[in-house]
């Protein structure tokens, strides 16, 4: 009997312990999305047009592991446009829906409740992506990029780049859930997004950058953000400048 006991307590407190570990002690214990939850600071977008974007392709030419490989932090590049067919895939791997029964997204997020609001700046506008439907909201038509450029500091690859996609947090959606550790949580995710970004880059032949150093007030400006939607990456997107041939 006493040598039952001798065993058995070792094992008793291994699954106390951990049953107490899997527990988040700062943001509570839900990491599923509620059903029927509703972001209290989701933002309704739609007055303008909409423009459908084609149905991204779901196999490529290069393997993961090269474009991992092949992946640079690219700041030149070519003035030649992106084609809709590239900004549906790039989009597509940022936030696109991959699970259409349960509306679960390519990137992964925390408790499903996806923070993030992806916005396009192009030179004939500003646009917002609209994962369900796969579509793009036109905000506006005037070309804002010289404000974003400012705002970025005059970075290069910002005034280069064919598309800069820009991601915004809204943090709320999160931090209702998980308190403070939402906004970790959300920062999280944008990494997340923006690699899948940079790596379909890779494998569609163009490059792209992450851009943190920019002034947050000034690219809400530029894009005349809905309040609570906080830009935290700029990701230029372009073909790669040609290398010049070695005489
Ligand atoms: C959070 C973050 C912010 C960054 N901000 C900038 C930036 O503002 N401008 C820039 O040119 N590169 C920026 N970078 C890119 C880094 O300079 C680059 O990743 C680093 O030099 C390593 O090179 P690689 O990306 O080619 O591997 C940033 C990278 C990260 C992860």
């Amino acid at each position: 009997m006493k040598k039952c006991v001798l065993f058995l307590l070792p094992v008793v407190l291994f699954i106390v312990i951990t049953g107490m570990n899997s527990k988040d002690k700062e943001g509570g214990t839900k990491m599923a999305p509620e059903k029927g939850e509703k972001s209290p600071t989701l933002h309704s977008f739609g007055d303008g047009a909409v423009i459908q974007l084609p149905a991204p392709r779901l196999k490529g030419e290069m393997s993961l592991e090269e474009c991992i490989q092949k992946r640079r932090s690219i700041r030149s590049f070519e003035p030649r446009k992106l084609t809709l067919q590239e900004i549906s895939q790039l989009l597509w791997a940022m936030q696109g829906i991959t699970d259409e029964r349960q509306g679960l997204r390519a990137a992964p997020s925390a408790g499903a409740l996806y923070p993030l609001e992806i916005y396009l700046v192009k030179d004939d506008g500003v646009y917002h992506y609209e994962p369900h439907g796969h579509r793009l909201e036109v905000l506006g038509t005037k070309d804002v990029r010289d404000e974003l450029v400012s705002a970025a500091l005059r970075q290069s690859s910002v005034r280069q780049a064919a598309v800069n996609f820009v991601i915004c947090a809204v943090y709320e959606r999160v931090t209702t859930r998980y308190g403070e550790k939402g906004v970790r949580f959300t920062d999280m995710e944008a990494g997340h997004a923006a690699q899948n970004l940079h790596l379909e880059a890779v494998a569609l032949g163009l490059a792209s950058v992450p851009v943190g150093a920019f002034m947050e007030e000034g690219v809400a400006k530029a894009l005349s953000l809905p309040k609570g939607h906080r830009p935290i990456y700029i990701l230029p997107v372009g073909e790669p400048v040609k290398q010049k041939a070695e005489k």
